[in-house]
């Protein structure tokens, strides 16, 4: 299964799950820690259907942070995420991005898949949002990529972002592009998605 690899800087790290509960800090816990915990939880029914859940993958330092959906059918067989179909449209992505591996990391909202792929409920976001903020404390990116609605809908609820435009939250720069699969067959969409991302090469350069 694949993860975010624990920083050998990571110091303050729980030794298991129920060290996580009792501090209630998934931060406190390091990557090692949030994994254990993402493993072990059982907040909501998702966890009944999963094959593999899904922690994330890249650099745990990285300068950009991809924040998907929810695992489909292939990354809940393999237990990595974008490892599918979309998977190869944000392979496109970083290298029209020109961020290399050391540069990038892709986490996603839910880390279980919904079954048959339908979109996560707000009871399921909510469960799930602890690990989301958790990770972004611990891989502290500068520049988090909201990858469509639905990252949107878990990361600021409520909000609505213009695609394209960076927002700051707390320090940190968020912008809002089109998810990978809504690019697959809508060649408008990709030529815009390219516009975007030409248009905020700045944050990442
Ligand atoms: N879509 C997502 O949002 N995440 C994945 O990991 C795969 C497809």
């Amino acid at each position: 299964m694949a993860t975010i690899e624990k920083n050998p800087d990571d110091k303050n790290t729980c030794k298991n799950a129920e060290a996580l509960k009792l501090t209630n800090d998934p931060v406190k816990c390091g990557f090692s820690g949030i994994e254990k915990a993402i493993l072990a939880c059982k907040k909501c029914p998702l966890h009944e259907t999963v094959t593999n859940k899904v922690i994330g993958k890249g650099s745990t330092a990285p300068k950009v942070l991809f924040v998907g959906e929810a695992p489909g059918k292939t990354e809940d067989e393999k237990g990595i995420p974008f490892c599918g179909r979309a998977g190869k449209e944000l392979d496109k992505m970083l290298e029209y991005m020109a961020l290399s591996a050391e540069d990038w990391a892709v986490i996603n909202t839910l880390k279980c898949r919904p079954p048959g792929n339908r979109n996560p409920t707000k009871p399921e976001l909510e469960s799930c949002k602890p690990f989301l903020l958790a990770q972004i404390e611990l891989l502290d990116p500068k520049v988090i990529i909201l990858l469509g609605n639905t990252a949107e809908r878990a990361f600021c609820p409520g909000r609505k972002l213009e695609w394209g435009i960076p927002e700051n939250f707390d320090g940190r720069i968020v912008l809002k592009l089109y998810h990978p699969a809504a690019l697959i067959y809508t060649r408008l969409r990709e030529e815009v998605q390219k516009e975007m991302i030409d248009q905020n090469r700045g944050l990442w350069e």
